[in-house]
């Protein structure tokens, strides 16, 4: 998994949008669910926060939102940190670095956007579904958007072309050919439904699909 440390922390912002196409799309319309499900006060989980793209969207639509924002990169939740206090958001995040295992309250809802993909399916990706389950509500909804398996032979190729229009360069979609290899480890659709099954949620529904990246959303079984 990359370590999201140091430069890779400090260029993220730049290069999310140029290696994940529909990277604004899919956290606007997982924006939109929440603003239309959650019309009042919320506390919203926000699993691999990175550098504050969900926080810093969601903030914008609904002044009654607070965050929990966790991950365990501290130089990416220092860069969110750092945007949150110049937007003035600060006392509506609560920063949790580290495992999610600590907390004392539970959410109305999480997201979890491009980060379990990054987690071998050996017992890793079911923890983190666990922990996230055990972190809600009952029957809250989790929006989960990760690199799902290629669906055709040609799929992956079509994402590294795609990446090029964005501004990946030669070089990059190289690196980024390799990685989607030796960094990823997507699931296919029957599988994704059996570890949420596992782990407590009920079936997903999809919201979002551009090539491998996919969006679904289910619910914590009550
Ligand atoms: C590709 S970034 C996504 C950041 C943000 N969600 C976004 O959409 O821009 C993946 C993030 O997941 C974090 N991460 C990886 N494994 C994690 C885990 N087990 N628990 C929490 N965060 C994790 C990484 O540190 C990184 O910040």
């Amino acid at each position: 998994m990359p370590e999201f440390k140091g430069e890779q922390a400090t260029h993220y912002n730049e290069r999310i949008t140029r290696l994940v196409p529909g990277y604004e799309l899919l956290h606007g319309l997982t924006a939109a669910q929440l603003k239309v499900l959650f019309p009042d006060e919320a506390t919203i989980l926000i699993v691999g926060a990175g550098t504050g793209k969900e926080v810093i969207e969601l903030a914008k639509l609904n002044s009654n939102w607070s965050f929990i924002a966790q991950d365990i990169s501290a130089d990416m939740l220092a860069i969110a940190d750092q945007s949150f206090t110049n937007m003035g958001l600060s006392h509506r995040v609560k920063i949790q670095c580290g495992e999610l295992t600590s907390l004392t309250e539970r959410a109305d809802c999480a997201l979890c956007l491009l980060v379990l993909h990054f987690l071998e399916d050996n017992g890793e990706k079911k923890t983190l579904l666990n922990q996230i389950n055990s972190a809600l509500k009952p029957n809250a909804p989790l929006f989960l958007v990760d690199l799902m398996k290629p669906e055709t032979q040609f799929e992956r190729e079509a994402q590294l072309v795609f990446c090029r229009t964005l501004g990946l360069t030669e070089i990059g979609q190289t690196r980024m050919r390799h990685n989607l290899e030796h960094e990823f480890y997507p699931l296919d659709r029957m599988r994704l439904s059996e570890l949420l099954d596992e782990c407590g949620f009920n079936v997903p529904h999809p919201f979002f699909k551009a090539l491998g990246f996919t969006g679904v959303s289910c619910n914590k079984r009550t």
